[in-house]
């Protein structure tokens, strides 16, 4: 009688001392590393301005061609209205949860805004609480936007300078960006002021933040001048773009500037299909992508 029961009694004691090693051997198995990269827009609903989006994805697929590539828009909005034409695009948070159901442990988001405001500072905020959750993703790093430096303001500076070089003798060169209450608005002051260094032509002008339309008309209209090129300075040429910037609305920036004698000129087309601007987002991605510090 007393035999089978030590015995159970020493299996039970050496079967508590297995599970444990069991279980550690297996947290010691450090899976491979899994990495993607998920590129971050505010999003849009004009079918036609995603060519944009999908011509920035081409280059990164031409720079990381064995690395998983998605999309996630941060703008609610653009969300549901998409899904009406049968177009589905993750939120950031949704987006890293099935990176992280599929398999992979390391994510280099990419952030396709223009400046460091609201929308980044929440995409931040979503990828520091989402990295190292129990059987989630063991690291997600995140590249700036477009401007988040000086030097970012110098070399795009540059780069419009010389990609819309101003033609004719009273043709101003306006950048049309979204702006917003949120502190990262001046950006688009350090822009404007790079920008006119290099020439009183060109300029920047905003929706809802600093330099504002008003202020711009002022100074095209004290420059005298007789047209304006009208550029979204945005990543894709969107609502705002064919709305707010060039479209019939009184209010539009283009209706204003024909009403003060301005001829504009609206070009439709985002900042996301010119190689030269998509270079300076591939370098902040670039630098996610070392942060990752994949072995
Ligand atoms: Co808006």
């Amino acid at each position: 009688m007393t035999f089978p029961v030590r015995g159970f009694f020493v299996l039970t004691l050496l079967w508590m001392w297995v599970t444990p090693c069991l279980a550690w051997a297996g947290h010691n198995k450090t899976p491979s590393p899994r990495p993607a990269i998920l590129l971050v827009a505010f999003g849009t609903t004009v079918p036609e301005a995603r060519s944009a989006l999908e011509h920035f994805e081409w280059q990164v697929r031409q720079r990381y061609p064995n690395v998983a590539v998605r999309w996630a828009y941060t703008a609610r909005q653009v969300r549901e209205k998409i899904r009406t034409q049968g177009v589905m695009v993750d939120s950031p948070a949704l987006a890293l949860a099935r990176l992280s159901d599929d398999g992979f442990t390391h994510v280099a988001v990419q952030s396709l805004h223009i400046i460091p405001g609201e929308e980044f500072h929440n995409l931040m905020t979503i990828c520091s609480r989402m990295e190292g959750l129990p059987k989630g993703l063991t690291r997600i790093t995140v590249g700036a936007p477009l401007l988040a430096t000086s030097a970012d303001v110098r070399r795009l500076a540059t780069t419009l300078t010389s990609h819309f070089g101003h033609q004719g003798q009273r043709e101003a060169v306006v950048f049309f960006g979204h702006g917003t209450s949120h502190g990262g608005d001046v950006f688009y002051t350090a822009l404007d002021h790079t920008l006119q260094q290099t020439s009183p032509w060109f300029t920047v002008t905003t929706v809802e933040g600093t330099p504002s339309m008003d202020e711009t008309i002022q100074s095209l209209t004290a420059l005298g001048a007789t047209q304006a090129r009208l550029v979204p300075l945005m990543a894709v040429a969107g609502d705002h773009a064919q709305n707010d910037m060039g479209g019939d609305d009184p209010d539009s920036l283009a209706s204003r500037l024909r009403s003060r004698g301005i001829h504009p000129v609206p070009l439709l087309q985002g900042l996301a299909s010119l190689p030269e601007v998509n270079a300076i987002w591939m370098e902040h991605l670039e630098r996610a992508w070392e942060a990752l510090e994949l072995p």
